[in-house]
């Protein structure tokens, strides 16, 4: 039988290390998520990270992920369709630099791994589409390999930095 489900990154198909990596994302996350109310994943990928969440947080917290891709759309379906919970939505197409987005509001917004393979338009859309979901003082949260006081936080995420810059890509303009 043939899935649309698919997997964050190549290195993370083996399900003995899978869930452990995943893990790895929730705790600084779900210290800041309220509650109960509507979580929008911007650049859901593959979904595993929606539907982790979402069953760790418990009905009364709803996540709706979404992705510009149509192939990452089906992935995420798939994962949704799979873990059979009630508080995740269908994944929605949302291209994070547009202007409009096809959702009104959220109580938080959560971008993992976009900003730094995106066009910077991308980076500036989250923030503005952020602004206008949020209601005051919402609370987006970002995770990515980014630098810390100039200084890269892992070994891995230095060597990918060199890897773009190496193939002539550059993240800011
Ligand atoms: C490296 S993947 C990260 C996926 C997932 N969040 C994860 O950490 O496994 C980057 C994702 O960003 C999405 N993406 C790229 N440009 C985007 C944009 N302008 N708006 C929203 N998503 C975008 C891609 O379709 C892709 O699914």
């Amino acid at each position: 039988m043939t899935t649309a489900k698919r997997f964050n990154t190549k290195e993370n198909t083996d399900p003995t290390t899978r869930p452990a990596l995943i893990v790895e994302y929730a705790p600084p996350y779900a210290i800041y998520l309220p509650q109960r109310g509507l979580v929008l994943e911007v650049a859901s990928g593959s979904g595993e990270h929606c539907v982790h969440f979402a069953r760790a947080a418990g009905p009364e917290l709803v996540f709706q992920p979404s992705d510009p891709d149509a192939e990452a759309r089906a992935s995420i379906d798939a994962w949704i369709a799979e873990a059979g919970l009630p508080n995740v939505r269908p994944a929605l197409a949302l291209d994070a630099a547009a202007d409009s987005w096809p959702i009104g509001r959220a109580d938080a917004v959560v971008c993992i791994n976009m900003i730094h393979i995106s066009p910077w338009a991308s980076a500036v859309g989250l923030v503005r589409g952020a602004a206008r979901v949020l209601p005051s003082g919402g609370f987006m949260y970002l995770y990515g390999p980014y630098r810390r006081e100039g200084r890269h936080t892992a070994p891995s995420n230095e060597a990918f930095d060199r890897d773009f810059l190496a193939l002539g890509l550059t993240v800011f303009p």
